[in-house]
């Protein structure tokens, strides 16, 4: 039986049943370890229909169907369709102050400081790294390397474009817009593009946190990985956290979003300041410097 208020069928453009979404969400689950809620019925007719639109189909079994026949090409958008993408500049602050204490802890050494944004969105996080590493050694080629990753192609080119509506950077500082941003002018009024200078200093790519090897090299020193754990089960989450946790160096720190725990999802990971954590063996020295 249909939960209530779902309509099924009626007034929709498309057919559209409780067993399609049973299947979707079985197959976001497998694909990128998405736990879709049962209230997400109507979210997912809405944020598919598109693609039905796009492909001139009329019912959701054949969208379904066209997928488990395993058409590749349609796997991207419509994992891209599912995923929440809500991000902005410097969310959560405090994640960039202890950032900045990391950095001023560590000095400058002969390597690079590799900075990892696992779950991007669209790049604002990653431009927040790197603007708030240009501010702290007042360079333009810091000592530093940022990779970002996410699983959603279409996050990942609005991040490499860095073109972002104004309204999107109403809290940033002027001196800091004035330095990093660029106005659009013509067809780009009422936008603003992150000056080269920053952009190049992230390299961008897709990774899907639930595959088993990942593909960036060696380790590093501060791993953001935000507001992406919430859409996964516990099992899936133990899973990400301890892969995550082999890619931070033994005096790393991780940053997790302000509503996720590990307390019951690692053992390797254990919390040093808030929705701040380091390594087990290092917590109790990393808490009298990052509490
Ligand atoms: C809500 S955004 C968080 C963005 C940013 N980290 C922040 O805190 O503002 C969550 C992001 O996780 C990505 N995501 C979801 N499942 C993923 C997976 N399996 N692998 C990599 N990224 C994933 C989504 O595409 C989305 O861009």
């Amino acid at each position: 039986m249909p939960a209530a208020g779902r309509e099924l069928g009626a007034g929709r453009e498309f057919a559209y049943t409780e067993q399609d979404f049973e299947r979707v969400r079985g197959m976001i689950y497998a694909r990128a370890g998405i736990r879709l809620e049962a209230s997400k019925f109507n979210m997912v007719y809405s944020r598919l229909s598109r693609r039905l639109r796009a492909l001139s189909l009329s019912s959701f079994r054949a969208y379904l169907d066209l997928l488990d026949a395993d058409d590749a090409q349609e796997w991207q958008p419509f994992t891209n369709a599912l995923t929440t993408n809500l991000t902005s500049f410097f969310r959560e602050p405090h994640h960039f102050e202890v950032m900045e204490r990391y950095l001023a802890e560590h000095g400058r050494r002969g390597a690079k400081f590799r900075i990892w944004s696992a779950a991007c969105s669209t790049g604002e996080e990653a431009y927040s790294i790197a603007m708030r590493v240009v501010e702290h050694f007042n360079s333009w080629t810091p000592p530093v390397q940022i990779i970002a990753s996410d699983l959603d192609t279409t996050c990942l080119d609005t991040a490499a474009a860095g073109v972002y509506p104004l309204a999107r950077l109403e809290n940033l500082p002027p001196a800091q817009l004035k330095r990093f941003f660029m106005r659009g002018r013509g067809a780009n009024e009422g936008k603003a593009r992150v000056r080269q200078d920053v952009r190049r200093l992230v390299e961008f790519q897709q990774l899907n946190l639930l595959s088993n090897a990942y593909p960036v090299e060696g380790v590093f020193d501060i791993i953001f990985c935000r507001n992406v754990m919430i859409y996964f089960d516990k099992v899936t989450q133990r899973k990400v956290v301890e892969r995550l946790a082999a890619r931070l160096r033994p005096d790393g720190l991780y940053f997790a979003g302000h509503s996720e725990s590990l307390l019951h999802v690692s053992d390797t990971l254990k919390l040093v300041g808030q929705t701040v954590y380091a390594h087990a063996e290092q917590a109790e020295h990393m808490k009298r410097i990052y509490r």
